[in-house]
């Protein structure tokens, strides 16, 4: 039986201005550097009009691209319509939000891609940032040996070396069919002759001001020459991003990680005592790597290997609660929550305990994603009575909320999930002098210092302490399921350690409870990571009896806000066509569909 989506309160709904388009025709490549040409974007993105949250997906014959940027959306679209595959519109969306949505979209960070061909044969990208060279497992204390969580997370110390473009280079240099120079163009062009400032990047930007004024760079980058911020419709250029872009554009990886842009990055470390070299840029490789699958009743879940821990710990909890009645307890019932809670309690204190970068260490990956191995964990689950968590085992670190996920799939079914981020909301908040792109501050997914382990949040366990080259423990978990050989959906989201039960939600969403596409998006969502041991959810979807209840069985329940924004396609089983479910939580995204 479907689900009906939980009523939203007026005020919210009024300001969701999500954009929803179904049909682009482009006729030609080359069309797609029209996507500069002043107006031809900025319709839809300057977003008049605030249409409620949907109900329905939008739907399409052939292709679809769901981004948090509309005009992203588009950029990946009219490379579908012009004969791209789904690789090369999950590129050419990754370069477009790099300029439209800069919070998270980025050339300056790394993340993952999960692919999954029409034949049924899966495979991944990791293209994670790395330590520098000069990394070690002290580098994020003073000079007293104490922890600080300013290096860790604030200072140019936290940047990791940049992934994004050797991944998508990686992606397409395998598996895409455009020609290159076609998918980086758009977003050049974009940055270079500026595109209308969308709602939610006006206020974003507002509310980015002290952070990314601290930086000359990023304060004349993203904020007019008095300092105040672009209002919604008003003009952006990013007239440095454009050139770095253009250098990509013209030169592929080598565009990015030698030269004049590997130059400016060095330079920027040097000016303010960050660690990474040209020789790091250089060095630097996106992989290639076996996707990690697992069944949920008759369905296959595919998802990203460590060094993310989202595959895994989804894996262990959808083990964990297939064993449950889950359609009969009720969506979102009490008995559900708390199942979901102890599944994540579960998993998130194995995520501490064993997993890291697999060039490193190797974590038991096949046991923590077999069967057996989750019955035991459910055998110890009360039926009405939360269990606990302990601080002297492991705790939870820093995790900030800003982060992307995008979906596509193409005309033959190729089907591509992309999470990538810069960690915190505009990384760091420096913008590479002379470059024009925005550092990440993604070494503070490294655990802060070896052994400190305690009760205000850090870890200190070794599969994820800092050493040269290794890449840091991430949470970000592109998502595809299939069913009998067929594509079902692709699914994944932001949050920071919300991602992977943001993720498993949508999923049972609709392969637990077969709700539309657009409703598993929209559905209410919960948060247990261990520790702290907290069970957050959000404002909207629950009743109070039900908080009731599980405040009743010892979980302490917090009332939050938005949790993730998952950006969602599904296939229609009966007629095949694309189902497009931009989550109406970010403001400014769209599905584009052809
Ligand atoms: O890789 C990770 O798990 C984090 N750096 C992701 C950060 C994040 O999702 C913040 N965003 N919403």
């Amino acid at each position: 039986m479907p689900i009906a989506p939980s009523p939203l309160p007026r005020r919210q709904v009024q300001r969701h201005s999500v954009q929803r388009h179904s049909v682009l025709t482009v006729p030609a490549l080359a069309g797609l550097l029209a996507l500069s040409a002043p107006g031809s974007l900025d319709a839809q993105a300057a977003g008049a009009a605030m249409p409620p949250r949907p109900t329905e997906a939008i739907r399409a014959r052939s292709g679809m691209v769901v981004s948090a940027s509309d005009i992203a959306s588009q950029v990946g679209s009219q490379v579908l319509a012009s004969g791209g595959n789904a690789i090369d519109a999950a590129i050419a969306t990754g370069f477009a939000l790099a300029v439209t949505y800069p919070t998270a979209g980025n050339i300056g960070g790394g993340g993952f891609m999960v692919v999954r061909f029409p034949n049924g044969r899966t495979t991944t990208i990791d293209f994670r940032e790395r330590a520098p060279g000069a990394s070690s497992p002290t580098m994020f204390t003073d000079s007293t040996g104490t922890y600080s969580s300013r290096i860790h997370h604030n200072s140019h110390v936290s940047v990791g070396v940049p992934g994004t473009v050797a991944g998508f280079e990686l992606a397409h240099r395998k598996y895409g069919k455009a020609g290159w120079k076609n998918l980086v163009s758009p977003a050049a062009a974009l940055a270079d002759t500026g595109f209308m400032v969308p709602t939610g990047l006006a206020s974003s930007l507002t509310g980015a001001r002290t952070k990314l004024q601290q930086y000359a760079a990023s304060r004349a980058a993203y904020y007019k020459v008095d300092g105040s911020p672009y209002a919604a419709g008003e003009r952006l250029i990013l007239a440095d991003l454009g050139r770095t872009l253009g250098r990509i554009r013209d030169g592929g990886r080598d565009g990015f990680y030698k030269g004049t842009t590997a130059s400016l990055l060095a330079a920027e470390m040097r000016k303010h005592g960050g660690l990474i070299t040209e020789k790091d840029l250089a060095e630097y490789e996106a992989k290639e790597r076996a996707a990690v699958r697992g069944t949920f009743n008759g369905y296959e879940v595919i998802s990203m290997p460590p060094p993310s821990s989202g595959g895994v710990a989804m894996i262990e909890m959808l083990n964990i609660l297939e064993g449950f009645p889950l359609k009969e307890a009720g969506h979102n019932s009490p008995k559900y929550v708390h199942w979901l809670a102890e599944s994540m309690r579960r998993a998130f204190r194995d995520r501490a305990m064993y997993l890291g970068d697999p060039d490193f260490s190797k974590p038991p990956i096949d046991r923590l994603m077999s069967k057996p191995y989750a019955n035991s964990l459910r055998a110890t689950i009360a039926a009405d009575k939360a269990s606990p968590s302990s601080p002297a085992d492991v705790t939870q670190g820093y995790e900030s909320d800003e982060t992307t996920h995008y979906s596509v799939v193409d005309k033959d079914g190729l089907a591509v999930s992309v999470t990538y981020t810069l960690e915190a909301g505009y990384g760091l908040g420096a913008v590479v002098e002379g470059a024009g792109f925005l550092l990440n501050n993604e070494m503070g997914d490294f655990n802060g210092k070896p052994g400190l382990t305690d009760s205000t949040g850090l870890i200190g366990t070794a599969p994820n302490i800092a050493q040269p080259g290794k890449r840091m423990l991430s949470s970000m978990t592109p998502a595809i399921v299939a069913r009998d050989g067929k594509l079902v959906a692709v699914v994944g989201s932001p949050g920071g350690r919300t991602i992977i039960n943001t993720v498993m939600q949508v999923v049972l969403n609709i392969i637990a409870f077969d709700m539309p596409v657009q409703q598993a998006v929209n559905a209410g969502r919960i948060h247990h990571q261990w520790l702290p041991n907290r069970l957050t959810v959000e404002r909207e979807g629950f009743e109070p009896s039900t908080l009731e209840a599980l405040r009743a069985m010892g979980h302490d329940v917090r009332v939050g806000g938005q949790q993730g924004t998952a950006h969602s396609i599904a296939i229609d089983a009966k007629t095949g066509e694309r189902l497009g479910a931009p989550d109406p939580r970010d403001r400014d995204a769209g599905a584009r569909g052809n």
